[in-house]
């Protein structure tokens, strides 16, 4: 039996999370997340490097800690390699390579979203393969056509602003915490989402764009001659905004599957927390017959557990791997 034990980290933006597995069963997960940027608006690389090394050995002794582990245990290390934030990957990638040189242990670099996308391999059901696989985060938006755990390839992206983004900056306009996706997801519920419309920019393929609707939305905001317009209608406002995103997401699914002979999705990353994207998903998943698959929230948002179940696969297939890895802050989807 294939049972190696994993260590794994992640570090990619701002949060700190390890994961230990062993085989393809998770014996613990843990995330430290970094509330220092709240009060920007947004993360501050320099601030985001700092906190990683702070809480990088205390979540590594927890998670090994709660899989009841030791670290001489351990066989292989995986850690996310790219796409992110260079000062952030770093943390995580100089300890990984660290331990790995001390410990004789292989080392390796696993791309973010490619992983958030393997997050749907970490707890039953599965999907089988091949399935339309759809990254929405803060940072990434990318469709991309899922033939195995090491096999992907890019069908579109977004051109500018993620879809996580585009909830962020929006939030912001309306005076609410970051990161705003989910407060507006949860203002949303009491609002109405026909009430405003905005326009969805028009994009080719399976490419997305979404910096024209936050912009769009700006200027909305800014001819308004109520000063108390927001405040007044915050939740009709979010729940127009919320369905536009989601529309413009769904839009490129539909046709992605139409385009396609896939018969299913499944979607990972902070975004696919949304209320209306999942209800939208399974709604779509019963009209056109399609299987719907997403991970469990914790697995959604960035976590150490997709790192691990991908460090998982790059061992089954028994890949060449260094003892030392480089960060790559622009790692390619497809390689
Ligand atoms: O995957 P993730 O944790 O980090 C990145 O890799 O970027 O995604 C974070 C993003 C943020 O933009 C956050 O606002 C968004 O996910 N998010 C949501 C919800 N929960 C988190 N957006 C909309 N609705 C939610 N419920
Ligand atoms: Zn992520």
């Amino acid at each position: 039996m294939f049972e190696p034990l994993i260590l794994s980290l992640e570090s990619s933006c701002d949060d700190t999370a390890a994961a230990v597995m062993q085989g393809r069963k998770l014996l613990s997960h843990t995330v430290a997340s970094q509330l220092v940027h709240e009060r920007y608006g947004g993360v501050v690389p320099e601030l985001a490097s700092r906190a990683h090394e702070q809480h990088i050995l205390p979540t590594v002794d927890r998670v090994l800690e709660k899989a009841n582990i030791s670290v001489e245990e351990i066989n292989a290390i995986g850690v996310t390699q790219g796409p992110g934030l260079l000062g952030s990957l770093l943390v995580g990638i100089a300890f990984a390579n660290g331990l790995g040189i001390a410990r004789k242990l292989p080392v390796i670099g696993i791309h973010h979203t490619r992983a958030h996308l393997l997050a749907n391999l970490i707890e039953s059901p599965y999907p089988s393969f091949p399935f339309l696989g759809l990254v929405v985060s803060g940072g990434h938006t990318q469709l991309a056509e899922v033939h195995s755990p090491l096999q992907m390839t890019l069908l579109g992206s977004t051109l500018d602003d993620a879809a996580g983004e585009a909830f962020d900056k929006i939030a912001k306009m309306l005076g609410l915490p970051y990161p705003g996706g989910m407060h507006i997801d949860k203002l949303a519920s009491q609002g109405d989402p026909m009430r405003f419309a905005f326009p969805r920019t028009k994009t080719k393929g399976f490419d997305f764009s979404f910096s024209g609707l936050k912009t769009a939305f700006l200027y909305f905001l800014k001819k308004q001659t109520d000063p108390h317009f927001v405040e007044r209608n915050l939740h009709d406002l979010c729940a127009s905004i919320q369905y536009t995103i989601v529309a413009i997401l769904l839009q490129k699914l539909q046709k992605a599957m139409h385009e396609s002979s896939l018969k299913r999705i499944a979607i990972g990353g902070g975004v696919a927390n949304n209320s209306l994207l999942r209800q939208e998903l399974y709604a779509a998943a019963q009209k056109y017959g399609w299987e719907v698959f997403i991970p469990k929230p914790i697995y959604c948002s960035d976590n150490a557990a997709m790192i691990a179940i991908a460090t998982y696969y790059h061992l089954e297939a028994g890949l060449e791997e260094p003892t030392f890895i480089p960060p790559m802050p622009r790692m390619p989807f497809s390689s």
